[in-house]
Order: structure tokens, then sequence, then C-alpha cells
């Protein structure tokens, strides 16, 4: 079939010419969008009289049709079509004859795809961030569930000093808190219509930007009509914003695997969130987690080609930019994937306290609140801290922890010490003390998640 720019050529291409050239394959999936920014672009063309209303109501009439036969699955998308702009117009002239053709006056594929990413992307952060609450929500009640509940906190992923699992279930909380906001904030500058930009250089026609901008819901128009063909900014900062999600998911993941291993069994994974192994019957794998954590290279790459494909872009659309899209699609539909399959996994998740607490007993965790009780007698904190080390070597020299070394023993490192150091060093207390703000006392952790359902 002869090309819709077919002219100054005779738009005969070679097969593989089109092949590579055409995006329809990825870019139908924005049909919604291109659909309904046409409608609002036919209106505006009849309010500004370059249309009539008879022309724009009989445009409107025709683009319905189209997006319900699509809906409805009456049309199906002409893979022999450039991209998903083609086949809309071209849909719409077979069914409207000449009028069909009006449409594209004071526009420009240019804009045209611009604003349809715009429009597509917009809605995706919106469902990305109701599932983002969505897991905010069960992380939260998680760790409302199990504030109380004592685990080693680590540094270098040695034992540090107590915290409880819910104190370490909120930071991911707050994390997934500044995703959100990450992501809303990028909406701010993705909200700007470019259509009306035309090809670059703005139109001879006397058009309304604003009055279309409104039609579809933006904030404001690309000022600049350059920029607002070429700028794919709101695409790298959401894939910057995603990379960061998913690299936060990641860290989790990290962990639920460890917490998942017969060497820390601090959690248990839920039957329909874990897989098993084809030759070795006892395993249950943590395959989700794993998953997520893998994908993250994957949306990572998303950004790093989306990046890279703009570095050298002259003003203003250049067909490179065509490669936007898979990239960001990819990514969108992984990050959705990932945040269900880990609400699901992270809301069937059973914690294992008495292993938790088994371990938080085994490695002087209590250490640090051994000097602070010295530091409270009178003595200086680097003292007191050589004092306390000097005590666990001993205890681990004779197979004891600092709960069951005797108080003579203590005496003869300081006679600061007495019998009140044990109720000092005993967990509960270690935890139950900790109550600066942001702290891992239980009021602490009550009050973070206090803020976060706040905030959701
Ligand atoms: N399919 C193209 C894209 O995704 C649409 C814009 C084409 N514009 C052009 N002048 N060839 O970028």
């Amino acid at each position: 079939m002869a090309k819709m720019w077919a002219g100054r050529t005779d738009g005969a291409t070679e097969k593989i010419a089109d092949d590579f050239n055409s995006s329809i394959h990825f870019d139908s999936r924005m049909y919604r969008q291109d659909i309904t920014g046409s409608m609002a672009h036919a209106a505006m063309l009849a309010a500004k009289n370059i249309i009539t209303a008879d022309e724009a109501d009989t445009l409107i009439g025709g683009l319905e049709g189209i997006l319900s036969d699509l809906e409805s699955d009456k049309l199906d998308f002409d893979m022999d079509c450039e991209d998903i702009h083609m086949f809309v117009e071209q849909v719409l002239t077979e069914r409207l004859g000449d009028v069909g053709k009006k449409l594209h006056t004071a526009r420009s594929r240019n804009d045209q795809v611009a604003l349809d990413i715009r429009m597509y992307l917009r809605d995706e952060a919106d469902d990305i961030i109701a599932l983002l609450k969505k897991l905010v929500n069960s992380v939260t009640d998680k760790a409302e569930e199990y504030k109380g509940t004592i685990m080693p906190g680590y540094t270098h992923l040695q034992r540090a000093q107590p915290i409880t699992f819910g104190h370490h279930l909120m930071a991911y909380s707050m994390m997934l808190l500044r995703d959100i906001d990450r992501i809303s904030d990028c909406k701010k500058r993705m909200n700007i219509s470019p259509i009306g930009c035309c090809a670059l250089a703005g139109t001879t026609y006397d058009t309304d930007r604003r009055f279309e901008a409104e039609k579809l819901g933006f904030d404001g128009i690309c000022l600049n009509s350059l920029d607002g063909v070429s700028d794919r900014d709101f695409c790298a900062e959401l894939l910057s914003a995603f990379s960061i999600l998913m690299m936060h998911l990641s860290r989790f993941s990290e962990e639920i695997i460890l917490w998942s291993s017969w060497e820390f069994k601090f959690v248990e994974l839920s039957d329909a969130y874990t897989t098993g192994s084809s030759i070795m019957p006892q395993k249950k794998n943590p395959d989700m987690a794993e998953l997520v954590r893998g994908k993250t290279g994957r949306v990572y790459g998303d950004l790093m080609a989306l990046l890279t494909a703009l570095k050298g872009l002259p003003l203003a659309y250049n067909k490179d930019m065509q490669e936007d899209k898979e990239s960001i699609f990819d990514a969108c539909d992984t990050v959705k994937m990932c945040l269900q399959v880990f609400d699901g996994m992270i809301a069937t998740m059973k914690p294992i306290p008495e292993n938790m607490m088994k371990a938080a007993q085994g490695g002087f965790i209590n250490a640090t609140d051994l000097a602070d009780y010295l530091v409270k007698k009178g003595l200086p904190f680097r003292s007191a801290y050589k004092i306390s080390g000097q005590i666990v070597a001993c205890c681990i020299a004779d197979g004891l922890v600092l709960e069951t070394l005797p108080l003579d023993v203590y005496k003869s490192y300081s006679d600061l010490f007495d019998e009140d150091l044990y109720n000092e060093i005993d967990l509960n207390t270690c935890v139950s003390k900790r109550i600066s703000e942001g702290g891992t006392s239980v009021g602490s952790v009550e009050a973070q998640i206090k803020f976060v359902r706040g905030k959701i």
C-alpha cells in the first residue's frame, strides 16, 4: 500500500526497511491516548475555525468508533502501518473519506507521539503509585504486627545491636514512601502538553494550544516548540525513579533471600510464593525475591538504553527517539509485575520470632549497652568501650555471653559494675530504651507507622 507520506518519494520501501522502521508492534498500546489526543485536536481545530464544527463532529464520531471497535476487538491493528498514529489516521480516512484527512492539520507526528507518551506514562505512573501504596500498607501492617519482635540489627552483615523486626520493616516503608514521592514529583514535569509544537517550529495556523492541553488534563504547555518535540526528560526521570524503586525492592529481596535460608530462618515464605527444585526434594526456593532482584538489572538497562539513545541527538526530533518506547514500556511492565508479586510475598510471609531472638542472643549485640552502662556510671566512653570489648573477648574464650558472665568476673574489669547491669543489657531493655525519634523502641516505631499511614 502507498505510504501516507508518499509524495516526494513514491513511498515504495523495501519490506526489510519497513519492518525496521515500523513501531506499531509496540506503540499500538498507546491507541487510547492517541485517539483521545486526536479528539481534542479536532475540537480545537473547530474552536479556532480551522475546520467546521460539523467536520469536527464527524472526526470525533469516527475516532470514538475506532476506539470502541478496538476495545471490543472488532478492529485489529494493521501491522503494515508504520505506527499507531498512521494506523488511526488510515482507518479514519477509510471510514470517513476526505474529512479524515483534515485531522492532521496543524500537527505533526512529532508532537503527537510526544503527547501520547506523556499521556500514557502519567496513567502508568498513577497505576504504579497505587501499587506502591498497597505495598507500603502490607509492609507497614507486618511492621505493626511485629513491632515487639526482637532481632539482631546488622552492619557489615555482622550482628550489631538489637532492633525489632517491625523497625527493620519500617525502614522499607520509608524507602517506598520516597519512591511514591519521586514518581509523583516526576509527574509534575510530565504533565505538560507538547501538542501544537508541530514538527519543530510551531505552526502558521491560529491554534489554541492551551485549549487542547486543558481538554486533555495537562497543567500547562511546553513553552519552546523544539524542546516540546525533543524532550524525553520525563521518560528518563521516570526510569530513574523506577531504578531507585527497583534498587529498594532488590535490597529487600536480598534480605528475604537471606532470611529464608536455613542459616537465618527468620522468615518462612508462603508456598504460594516459592518454588521447588527439579532434583533436590528438600528445596523451597525464594524465586520471586530472586527474580525481583534480577529484574532490577533489567530496569537499570532500560534507563541506560534511553539515556544513551538521547545523548547524541541534535534538536529536534530524530528517529532514534522511537527507541524510547520499548525501554519505558518494558520498565513499566516490569515494575508493575514486581510490585504485585512482592506485595503478595510480603503479605503471606511468616516471620519466626524465636529464631530472630536466638540470633539476637548469640552475637554480643548488647555490648554497646554494656559500655553505655559504664558511661552512665561516670566512665568516659572510650574507656568503657575498651573494657566492654575485653569482656566480650573473655566471654568468647569461656563460651559465655554477656548475660551469663558472673558478676565477680565483671567486677574484675571495673568496680563500677553491679547487679543492675544484667537488667541494663537485657535485650528487651536495650530495645525499649532506644526511644529516640526514628529509633527501635515500640513507641518510636509506632510513631513511624503513624507517619507512614498518615502519608497514604
Ligand atoms: N513512530 C514515531 C516515534 O515513535 C512517531 C514519530 C515519527 N515522526 C517522524 N517524523 N518520522 O517516534
